[in-house]
């Protein structure tokens, strides 16, 4: 049997799982969205055919991979149909809504015989993969803190639509680049456990939509009669087990001057420490050697940029469904960031932190 490739959700996002597809060398056969017009739009550099609605997709025998790439509420509905007709799924991040939403789908992949890989695509930048060979190599030692952070200036996504109304999305920025910063930072750091959560939350733009003078609009066009009732920037603290800490900093909007906080990775260890950009072209590494201080920079191969985190994404998953052995993010791992971002929004209601 063919093993053809659907997505699911012709949006932003859709359209980079389409190009990465096609840059592993398994490009995507149908696209579907409930919006025809996009998923022809999106369908046509690929000859893809098009469908309407995800019964329809999900009946062809001809595909038997899809990615889930649709706003957040749907992810656990559509997730649990494409498992139970037995098909391999790339999920997109969040996982979920939440916890519970996650253990359903974990549910329903445990009965499937399917695949199921989550989105975390951050782990497949060519920076993340380099520092990460540099981590097992023990040039850090002992990680006894990290920070990660992504802060935009001007970066709401899909203003006044379904980005920034809680009930599709299930919140703002923690919940939409949260997943990616703490995934990254403790897949880097071994997957220590985390014992204590604390965040805080602001929502300065967009609140209303028309108080937001956006420039780049992601998932636009922009609705300023919409919703704006989710945070716009975050910080999160983590406790892990072995007292290890991890801070986190993201913002969709910000009055930065453009250059003056890097976003990236920074990981403290007893032996060396580091700091690398995900989108980056190199990785910092600073440690001692006889009692002198060193610094290495470490370059990543030429031409590895944001695109080709997708394509290493789409090998994985394509090699996986191949070889039936997972070897990208599981649903397990989807579900324990998943009970963080429960935590951290947990500590906001209650002011305090929140042990896990
Ligand atoms: N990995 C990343 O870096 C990354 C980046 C952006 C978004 N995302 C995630 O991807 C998902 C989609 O985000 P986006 O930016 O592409 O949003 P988007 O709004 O641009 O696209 C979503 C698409 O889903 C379609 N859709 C809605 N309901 C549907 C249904 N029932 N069946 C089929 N199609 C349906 C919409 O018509 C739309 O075209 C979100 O979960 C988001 O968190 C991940």
């Amino acid at each position: 049997m063919e093993s053809g490739l659907g997505i699911i959700g012709a949006g932003g996002i859709g359209r980079v799982h389409a190009q990465g597809a096609a840059d592993a060398g398994c490009p995507v056969s149908v696209f579907c969205d409930t919006d025809l017009d996009k998923a022809a739009e999106a369908a046509e550099p690929w000859s893809a055919d098009t469908v309407g609605s995800v019964d329809e997709l999900l009946s062809r025998d001809d595909v038997t991979r899809v990615v889930v790439a649709v706003p957040n509420a749907l992810h656990m509905p559509l997730a649990i149909e494409a498992l139970k007709a037995g098909k391999d799924v790339l999920l997109e991040k969040p996982m979920a809504l939440n916890e519970a939403q996650c253990n359903a789908i974990l549910d329903a992949h445990a009965d499937s015989g399917a695949l199921l890989q989550v989105g975390f695509v951050c782990r497949y930048a060519a920076t993340s993969q380099l520092a990460r060979r540099v981590i097992q190599q023990g040039a850090l030692g002992d990680i006894y803190h990290a920070k990660a952070v992504m802060l935009r200036r001007r970066g709401i996504p899909g203003l006044g639509r379904w980005f920034t109304t809680k009930a599709d999305s299930g919140g703002g920025v923690l919940i939409d680049l949260g997943p990616h910063l703490s995934d990254l930072v403790l897949h880097l750091m071994g997957r220590p456990r985390v014992e204590q959560v604390h965040a805080m939350v602001s929502s300065t733009f967009g609140s209303p939509p028309d108080s937001y003078k956006f420039t780049n609009m992601w998932a636009g066009p922009p609705e300023l009669e919409g919703d704006f009732d989710v945070e716009d920037a975050a910080i999160a603290l983590m406790r892990c087990e072995g007292g290890a800490s991890v801070c986190l900093e993201t913002s969709w909007a910000s009055h930065l001057p453009d250059g003056t906080i890097g976003d990236g990775v920074t990981l403290m260890g007893t032996k060396g420490a580091m700091h690398f950009d995900i989108w980056g072209d190199h990785v910092l590494v600073g440690g001692e050697i006889g009692g002198e201080m060193s610094d290495s920079k470490l370059p990543i191969p030429e031409g590895e940029g944001w695109g080709t985190a997708f394509k290493r994404e789409h090998e994985c998953f394509a090699k996986s469904c191949a070889t039936r052995t997972l070897e990208g993010p599981s649903g397990a791992e989807g579900q324990a960031i998943q009970c963080l971002l429960d935590g951290f929004y947990r500590s906001v209601a209650e002011g305090t932190a929140v042990t896990l």
